[in-house]
């Protein structure tokens, strides 16, 4: 091959090179175009195989020429591969991406039956002007049981009810019990704040107990008080069954019966009437109440002549029973997936 022939084919190889390099387009064209014009039995090997063949002279002059050539191949080479799988890797990722606002969560939470019914008493409550109150599970005696009038010797004092924490003082202000009642906070409150009040006071209580299908040794209470003048049993009634009729969707009838509890006196029991599909229906016990005990008031600082009022208590746990129909209490503490799933 001479001087000049070689160098036609060289410069046609460059044109070919730049050819071809403008139609790989995608990263698939890349591995074709580096073997026809990099690859082993590519024409600029075969051209390279010559160059021997000349004097030293005339390699002087190709050496570079071709040297020259092979560098801007594998430059452009490179950088073409850089492009090429940067635009692949964006094409993929235009696709692969997840809308995480469209995704499915694999299963998704929701409040606990009990959150879900005191909340919506709380809300009925707020709309009648009551406020909410909260107290502490660790209580002294003198708060759970003294202060409301709850005499020494009473059975709910026994070890048989109460959980104590501490016992072994005279001094009921220094012996602790896990509150058995949300009435603590009736005492609570009023001592800080006073009369007039309406207040509710959800919260859990404990007691040693047997345990069965409708025994807990903790379950809820709401606990309502409402002290101010010239306050009957009548408007006690009308607040009930406003807040029963609101969270069961319909009215709701109650009886209400003499009952004894120290911290009301009058006391009461009241039932509600309770109905299922395709069942005969009966009264069922639902809370305690009464008209503040005067002893009651005045352990707080109140001013009985002046003042009265009605409190009452009841289980919130046996009112999620009630509207979702559970008849074992024990399911609302086990946590099981398959029944909270179910609210
Ligand atoms: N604390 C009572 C109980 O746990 C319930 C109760 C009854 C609360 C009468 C009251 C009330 O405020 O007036 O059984």
């Amino acid at each position: 091959m001479t001087l000049k022939e070689f160098l036609t084919r060289v410069s046609e190889l460059e044109k070919r090179v730049s050819e071809s390099f403008d139609n790989v387009r995608i990263i698939e064209h890349l591995e074709a175009f580096f073997q026809e014009f990099l690859g082993k039995k590519s024409q600029l090997n075969e051209l390279l195989k010559h160059i021997k063949d000349f004097s030293p002279e005339e390699k002087k002059e190709v050496g570079p020429q071709i040297q020259q050539l092979k560098n801007k191949i594998n430059q452009d080479f490179l950088v073409k591969r850089n492009v090429l799988e940067t635009e692949a890797l964006n094409e993929k990722l235009k696709e692969d991406w997840i809308d995480v606002t469209k995704s499915e969560p694999f299963s998704v939470g929701n409040l606990h039956p009990i959150s879900k019914i005191q909340r919506r008493v709380e809300q009925i409550f707020s709309s009648m002007g009551f406020e909410i109150a909260d107290g502490p599970e660790v209580e002294t005696e003198w708060n759970n049981f003294d202060a409301l009038n709850v005499p020494q010797t009473h059975p709910a004092r026994d070890m048989q009810d109460t959980f104590w924490i501490s016992k072994d003082s005279e001094n009921s202000h220094e012996n602790s019990v896990l509150r058995t009642q949300t009435s603590n906070i009736q005492i609570r409150k009023m001592i800080e704040h006073g009369a007039p009040i309406r207040i509710i006071a959800p919260g859990r209580v404990f007691r040693n107990e047997e345990l069965d299908a409708t025994h807990d040794a903790t379950f809820y209470q709401v606990e309502g008080l409402l002290v101010d003048e010239n306050i009957t049993l009548g408007h006690l009634k009308g607040i009930l069954e406003k807040m029963l009729s609101e969270l069961f969707e319909k009215e709701i009838k109650i009886r209400i019966r003499p009952g004894y509890f120290p911290f009301v006196e009058p006391g009461l029991e009241v039932d509600i009437w309770f109905e299922l599909p395709g069942k005969e229906g009966k009264w069922l016990e639902f809370m305690g109440a009464g008209m503040v005990h005067p002893s009651v008031l005045r352990n707080c600082g109140v001013d009985s002549k002046k003042y009265g009022g009605f409190a009452f208590g009841f289980g919130l746990t046996r009112l999620v029973m009630m509207k979702y129909e559970i008849e074992d209490i024990r399911l609302l503490s086990s946590q099981k997936k398959e029944f909270l799933e179910q609210f």
